[in-house]
């Protein structure tokens, strides 16, 4: 019991760091930034990393090693989409990180580059992906989407 308390608050604060970094990622990676933003957002970009790593551990250790039998969650599709969200996540998050790289190296001290629209647009569509999955994750927790 405590393993799965202590597993399942690591996982809801990986959830929450996650989200406080997209959300600084999306107010601060717009319009024309500086050689001291892209710094920032380049450290903020690696603990949204991190922090996805953990939750991904927490997770995997939530379905397959402690809490409920691993098949609740193998057998239940309302859990496989709240998967395939996570990862549409992590896929939609590699365009940013690879701007924010490559142009990291690119601005000098006092210099300014612009950030294109799409790359906002790709943080929009994280965050809303973000705010339906908890809806998968309580209704799924619930046992409802098991297929027989
Ligand atoms: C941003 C991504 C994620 C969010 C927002 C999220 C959200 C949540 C929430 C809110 C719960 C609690 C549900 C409840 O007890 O009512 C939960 C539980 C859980 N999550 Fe996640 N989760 C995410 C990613 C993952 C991933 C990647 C995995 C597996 C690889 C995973 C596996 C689990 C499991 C097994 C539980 C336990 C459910 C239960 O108590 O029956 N989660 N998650």
């Amino acid at each position: 019991m405590t393993a799965e308390i202590i597993v399942k608050y690591i996982h809801f604060i990986a959830i929450f760091v996650i989200i406080a970094t997209v959300s600084i990622e999306f107010v601060l990676l717009r319009g024309k930034i500086d050689h001291e933003r892209i710094k920032l957002l380049s450290k903020v970009d690696m603990i949204y990393g991190m922090s996805a790593v953990v939750l991904l551990i927490a997770g995997l250790t939530l379905w397959f090693f402690i809490g409920k039998p691993a098949a609740t969650y193998s057998k239940n599709y309302i859990f496989m989409i709240k998967i395939t969200l996570f990862i549409i996540v992590g896929l939609l998050s590699i365009r940013p990180t690879i701007w924010i790289g490559r142009n990291k190296r690119k601005i000098m001290p006092g210099g300014k580059i612009d950030v294109p629209n799409s790359i906002q647009s790709f943080i929009l569509v994280e965050l809303i992906i973000l705010a339906l999955i908890p809806l998968t994750a309580v209704i799924m927790a619930k046992g409802i989407g098991i297929m027989i």
